[in-house]
Formats: C-alpha cells, sequence, structure tokens
C-alpha cells in the first residue's frame, strides 16, 4: 500500500474543502445548521418516495428449548447474495457477502449467563472467523486472526456470557481481509440481555419491544450510476481509501434514506457506527436534544441528555428519543453533522494548519459536510407509559466507579502511542503505527497478569482520530487529556476515539477465569488493522501463538 501517495492526496483534498468553508456561499450548500437546513435536507423532510426501514431478522435458538440456559445458532459465511438496495430514487442490486445468506444483517439475542454454541461454516474463498465485538469470553474462542476458519471448513464457537447487558456485534476478523469481509456485508448484531435491563423494560422505564430499534450505519460506494439494475461494492480502488475506505452512500439498515414510522412517544434506538473507516456526528434536523442510556458495553448510570453524539468506527451508543412534543404528521431527519464542528482544533479554526506540521484533524473531504442519515416520521398518537430511569439500581456494575488505586500498574500505565512512521516495515512508505510497531503475526507485544486490574494509557500522535479497540474487556474512562471523564465517558467502552493530540487513559479488569490467552488491540479503521495498526496481548503465562510458532513468539 502506497501510503506515501495516499497521504500526499489526503492533504490536499484537505487543502481544498478548507478553501471551500472560505467561501460564503459554498458553506450554505456544504452545512445545513439548525436555523439552515440544507436545500437536501429539507427536500428529504418532504420527499413522499423514502424507503420503509428495515427491522433486523433475529435468529431463533435452535436447540428446540428456548428457556433453557442454553443458546444453539448456525452461521454460514456466503458470497454472491443478492441484495435489493432501497433508496428515495428507485432501487438496485447489489451482490454481497451475507451471513446465512439473509439480504440484511441478522441478530443474535441473548441472555447474561447462557451458554451458547454456534457453528460457524465459512463458504467463502478466503480464510474467515467470526470475533465477537465486546465480549469478555476467552481468546481461542474470540475469532483472532490466530485461530482462522480454512474456506469450506467450520468451527464450533462456545462461551457463556457473563457481563452487562450491552449492544455487542460480531464481524470477521481473518488476518489483513477484515476491512475487505465486513465491507462485502458480513458483520452481525449481538444484543445481550441482562434481569437489570429486564427489570427496567417491564417497568416501563426504558422503552421495548416495538419501540426498540437497531440502526445499523455503515457507508459503501456501488459502480455505475443510481440509473443501472445492478451495482457492485467498490472497495480500495481510489488512492485515498488507503487512509481508510470512505464511501459515499450510507445505509441504514440496508437501504438509502429509510423512514421509520414511530408513535409521538419515547422510542430506544441501537444505534451502531459499523463503517469502516467514518466518523459520525448523530444529530436531529431541528437540533432537538435525545437522551443517552447506554455505550458499547451496557447502559449508563444515569442517562445523559445530549444535542450530538460522535461515533467512531466499532462505536455503539443505546440512546432515546423523545417525539412527545411532535405532532401525528411531523417528521424529522436523523444526520450527521459536518465533522469539523466535532473534530476540528481552534489553531484550524482560526486559519492556522495545525499543530501537528500542517495536517492536524485531516478527515475525508466527504466527512466535512451534512449527511442524512434517515427520517422519523411521526405518523402514531398513542399515549406515553415511559418514565425513563434516572438511576441504574445498585446490582449494575458500572454504578461503582474502578478506583484508579485499585489498578495492578498505579504509577507504570501500560502506554499505546499511535503515530505515523516511515520505517516500521521498512519499505520506505507511511504507516500508521502503535508503540512505533506494526502488527506480526507470530509476535506478543504486550503481556498482562490473569486476572489483572490494568490503566491503559493511549495517546495519539498522528494526523488524524483513531478508534482504539482492546478484545476481551470492557474499559472505564478515566480521563481525556487529563480531564476526568463525564456524560456519555462514564459508560463501558470497548472502542473509543482519540483524537489527534490526545491522551485517553482507561482502567479495565481482566477476569481471572474467562479471560486467558491472546488477543487483540487495534485501531478499529479497518484499512488501519488489515495494514497492520493492531497487535497482540497475552493474558495470563500462555496462548495460542505459542503453538503457531513454539520459536519466535517473545516471552517478557
Ligand atoms: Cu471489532 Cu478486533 O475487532
Ligand atoms: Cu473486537
Ligand atoms: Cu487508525
Amino acid at each position: 500500500m502506497t501510503y506515501h501517495n495516499k497521504f500526499t492526496n489526503i492533504a490536499l483534498s484537505f487543502l481544498l474543502s478548507s478553501f471551500f468553508v472560505g467561501c460564503g456561499e459554498n458553506r450554505d450548500i456544504l452545512e445545513a445548521t439548525d436555523e439552515n437546513l440544507s436545500d437536501v435536507t429539507t427536500q428529504y423532510l418532504t420527499a413522499t418516495t423514502l424507503p420503509t426501514l428495515h427491522r433486523l431478522p433475529v435468529l431463533q435458538d435452535e436447540d428446540t428449548n428456548v428457556s433453557d440456559a442454553q443458546e444453539t445458532y448456525t452461521l454460514s459465511a456466503n458470497r454472491d447474495v443478492n441484495v435489493t438496495i432501497e433508496t428515495p430514487e428507485g432501487s438496485w442490486i447489489t451482490p454481497m457477502w451475507r451471513y446465512n445468506s439473509s439480504t440484511l444483517p441478522v441478530v443474535i439475542r441473548a441472555k447474561r449467563g447462557d451458554v451458547m454454541r454456534l457453528n460457524f461454516h465459512n463458504k467463502l474463498a478466503s480464510e474467515s472467523t467470526i470475533h465477537w465485538h465486546g465480549f469478555k469470553i476467552p481468546a481461542d474462542m474470540d475469532g483472532g486472526p490466530d485461530v482462522p476458519v480454512a474456506p469450506n471448513t467450520s468451527k464450533t464457537y462456545t462461551f457463556t456470557m457473563q457481563q452487562p447487558a450491552a449492544p455487542l456485534w460480531f464481524h470477521p476478523h481473518p488476518d489483513m481481509q477484515t476491512g475487505k469481509q465486513v465491507y462485502m456485508g458480513l458483520a452481525g448484531v449481538y444484543i445481550l440481555e441482562d434481569a437489570i435491563t429486564k427489570r427496567l423494560e417491564d417497568t416501563k422505564q426504558i422503552p421495548s419491544g416495538e419501540r426498540d430499534t437497531i440502526l445499523l450505519v455503515q457507508d459503501r460506494r456501488f459502480s455505475g450510476t443510481k440509473d443501472d439494475v445492478r451495482r457492485e461494492l467498490l472497495y480500495m480502488n481510489r488512492a485515498q481509501d488507503s487512509d481508510g475506505m470512505i464511501g459515499d452512500t450510507i445505509l441504514v439498515n440496508g437501504s438509502v434514506l429509510p423512514k421509520q414510522e414511530v408513535s409521538n412517544t419515547k422510542q430506544r434506538y441501537r444505534l451502531y457506527n459499523v463503517s469502516n473507516a467514518r466518523n459520525y456526528d448523530f444529530a436531529l434536523s431541528d437540533g432537538k436534544k435525545f437522551t443517552v442510556i447506554g455505550t458499547d458495553g451496557g447502559l449508563l448510570k444515569n442517562p445523559v441528555e445530549v444535542d450530538h453524539i460522535v461515533l467512531g468506527p466499532a462505536e455503539r451508543v443505546e440512546i432515546v428519543i423523545d417525539f412527545s412534543s411532535y405532532s401525528v404528521g411531523d417528521k424529522v431527519m436523523l444526520l450527521s453533522k459536518d465533522m469539523r464542528d466535532a473534530m476540528m482544533n481552534d489553531d484550524m479554526m482560526h486559519g492556522g494548519m495545525g499543530r501537528m506540521g500542517g495536517m492536524s484533524n485531516m478527515f475525508a473531504a466527504s466527512e466535512s459536510s451534512n449527511l442524512n442519515i434517515m427520517r422519523f416520521d411521526i405518523t402514531k398518537e398513542e399515549s406515553e407509559d415511559i418514565t425513563l430511569y434516572s438511576e441504574l439500581p445498585q446490582g449494575a456494575e458500572i454504578v461503582s466507579r474502578i478506583p484508579e488505586s485499585s489498578a495492578d500498574n498505579v504509577g507504570n500505565e501500560r502506554e499505546f502511542l499511535m503515530s505515523m512512521d516511515m520505517d516500521s516495515m521498512g519499505d520506505m512508505q507511511m504507516h500508521f503505527v502503535i508503540n512505533g510497531k506494526s502488527f506480526k503475526a507470530d509476535r506478543v507485544d504486550e503481556f498482562v497478569d490473569a486476572g489483572a486490574t490494568e490503566i491503559w494509557s493511549i495517546t495519539n500522535k498522528s494526523p488524524m482520530a483513531h478508534p482504539f479497540h482492546a478484545h476481551a474487556i470492557q474499559y472505564q474512562i478515566l480521563t481525556r487529556n487529563g480531564i476526568p471523564a463525564s456524560g456519555v465517558d462514564l459508560g463501558w467502552k470497548d472502542t473509543f476515539l482519540v483524537q489527534p493530540g490526545e491522551t485517553v487513559r482507561v482502567i479495565g479488569e481482566f477476569d481471572g477465569e474467562i479471560n486467558r490467552g491472546d488477543y487483540m488491540y487495534h485501531c478499529h479503521i479497518l484499512e488501519h488493522e488489515d495494514a497492520g495498526m493492531m497487535g497482540y496481548f497475552r493474558v495470563g503465562n500462555s496462548g495460542n501463538l505459542d503453538t503457531l510458532f513454539p520459536d519466535v513468539v517473545q516471552q517478557p
């Protein structure tokens, strides 16, 4: 991959986009503000041809006994599934790769404490795996690149889920092919439920059932034009893509700009950014506030009211939108706001070129204008019966903050430095690296004691934001640039954006029983991960890599 060339391209497109910001006229077209919606947003607010939002299909427990503590599922990764992509301007067919040949991404709903048995069949032409993103499970079940499933072979994943209810997910994680396989359509939703959430639902403290909707947001690029009946997914076909695949078409549950008909009540959304590289800054088109009730790893102790929320790749939130102030017939759009609002630093705003040698806060040019994501149509009058919880009950793990003093590495925090490097692969090209290193399949980079509680400190000295993710654990964020976490940052996180120049400190407990073996940490921009912005960490004394590479794996 030619990072060098690509880098020049990005810097150039960035310069062009900042040039346009300076011109008053263009600015109005590019950016909708709360008072001044863009023409496009206004147009979609009144359009009559928006496709209806798909509800994602839920897999059924196959062991015939739905009430026991066992759940059995089958997932097969298939190619060449013809998927109809519906848009406000008509539809087309795109061949995708899908689990179980389902035209839509599938959902597994499971209960905390249950044992899951999942039979995976790889029907692709290349190696694949299923990685359980956000799960606290043993490394040999975690679906990392060290446990590949060869084409036309199968693997059974089995584990017990012992963690709070959360919007988790799963996706392939094969060596250097993760971005491609996810992009082609392989990703699924895993909703974990528990007694606390169930009680909150039963006592009408959070919306559930029909008023609980999964929203999977993914950007894609298609061949041809909207008039073609068949359009292929295009992946990494432009020089600047190697910085992360940014598509020009946003799919929500597989459709472009869908609408959902809702009643004038509180509605719960599990909002997933499962894009390869794109960040979103979600907001309502009228600027109304909504409430974040949960993050990657579970519900927040206290719901947090916001008027926008930034999600990097792989981040999720649960939100509640209260439509009670709307009348039947009203419509409101979900937007992703101009990312410069959320990510631009001050010197950039004031015409400087930023603190990182003129390249700070690079982002794709397409992140620099408002994006229309979907529309909510208020079509039904219904009486409200939800009074949102204000504080989670005591039994919820998130209620107690993990004290810094309880970490086993106080004063010796584990550091991860994300930077751009010329030399890490010896090819004289630019690579994003962690601690100066590119991924090596036979190297364990970090060694963690079984059962340890650790503080990890992640610093980004590169010119773009990176979503840091580690397997096996849910963290609590301690500080960002020394400032104590607050608001939405108080939730369980398995992935978090680290902005250029930022240091994020997190604390997490590795489960002494469950977490054993070799796991990954990496940037969740999938193209960065595939290009080596990733490493292994070992929990406990041994791992799968010892068997694979007996002579090479470094010991501490
Ligand atoms: Cu979604 Cu290695 O992770
Ligand atoms: Cu993961
Ligand atoms: Cu990255």
